[in-house]
């Protein structure tokens, strides 16, 4: 049964699919690999790194989650005029819920709600919770899962001829390849049926200098945040990477209209991770490859749609920061 919390009326089904035993598998995966070593983004997000985003979504130089926020709390009434009620919410990767909060409460002027945040990172959900627990008009229940489990999971609760609002907000999006950014949307169109809304939030091109500044800021928190990922590996994988030798580096592939983000190392070193039975030998200069952002345009998000059994009915562009929500409707 749900446990929940006593006072909040907060309810979290408690079965986590993240275990040190994958993040050390990944780890292992991505550093063992020929050629350019990798780590998977999603592994930014713990304690500190969820906190280091909050700061990231602050600064002057990133304006995504800004406009991100200024789309839905100036539509959000339109947005959700275009779906049907009954509605369930569901969103993949909830961070800290700020956003979302618009949405609901356009939403609770015609219906109560029920919430489903589904994130990996402990840390953020449970500050969504209690961001959303105030809500009268709102339930929420937050799974600690992979996006596609929570999904399933949220599919399988719901009610006969409810529909589903499922947010994919944030430009998270992006750090998919052309391909595996297809292959998701696809795996989720699958879980969803005809009527059902996506909405999709996705950073669009802009000059390359703004782009280049927004992952390469002056008080360095997104280089923070990027080593992060080694000091989480030191902490939960015993591993013993020296900070001081690795450089944040950030490259924009103008042809893929891509930003990404690596972490050099200066010298060169052999980094050991005991949990993950793994030793690695950076050459000097060598880079680990952390994070794809892609950008993109608006035609290319109504195609994406078109080849995933979506249809795109809307897209609200911010002006200030280039950046468009998308509503898809699963056909
Ligand atoms: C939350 C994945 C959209 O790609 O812009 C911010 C993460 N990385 N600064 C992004 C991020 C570096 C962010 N997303």
């Amino acid at each position: 049964m749900d446990q929940e919390r006593p006072g909040t009326g907060i309810t979290t089904q408690g079965i986590t699919t993240y275990s040190a035993g994958n993040f050390a598998a990944e780890v292992r995966a991505g550093l063992s690999r020929e050629g350019q070593k990798e780590l998977p983004s999603k592994y930014f997000y713990d304690e500190i790194g969820s906190a280091l985003f909050d700061v990231i979504s602050l600064l002057p130089e990133y304006g995504l989650t800004r406009a991100d926020e200024r789309l839905l709390r100036r539509h959000s009434r339109e947005i959700v005029s275009k779906i049907p009620s009954p509605v369930t919410v569901a969103e993949l990767g909830s961070g800290s819920g700020k956003k979302t909060r618009w949405i609901l409460e356009a939403l609770c002027a015609r219906q109560s709600t029920t919430y489903y945040p589904i994130e990996i990172s402990p840390s953020a959900l449970a500050r969504c919770e209690l961001e959303l627990a105030r809500m009268d008009c709102v339930s929420v229940i937050g799974f600690e899962k992979e996006y596609l489990d929570g999904l399933l999971e949220v599919a399988s609760r719901r009610a006969e001829g409810e529909r589903l609002l499922l947010l994919f907000l944030g430009s998270t999006i992006g750090n998919f390849d052309a391909k595996a950014g297809l292959e998701f949307l696809t795996s989720v169109r699958e879980v969803m049926l005809p009527g059902d809304a996506l909405l999709l939030g996705t950073d669009l091109e802009k000059p390359i200098f703004q782009i280049i500044a927004a992952y390469d800021d002056s008080l360095g928190v997104t280089a923070a945040f990027n080593l992060n990922l080694l000091a989480r590996i030191n902490r939960e994988l015993e591993g013993d990477f020296q900070l001081s030798r690795f450089r944040h580096q950030v490259r924009y592939d103008a042809q893929e209209r891509r930003i990404e983000m690596h972490l050099r190392s200066t010298v060169k070193q052999t980094v050991t991770m005991r949990r993950a039975d793994l030793a690695v030998t950076l050459e000097m200069d060598e880079t680990i490859w952390t994070e794809s952002s892609y950008k993109y345009t608006l035609e290319q998000v109504v195609s994406m749609a078109d080849a995933t059994r979506f249809r795109c009915v809307s897209q609200w562009v911010d002006q200030e920061w280039p950046f468009a929500q998308n509503l898809l409707i699963a056909q």
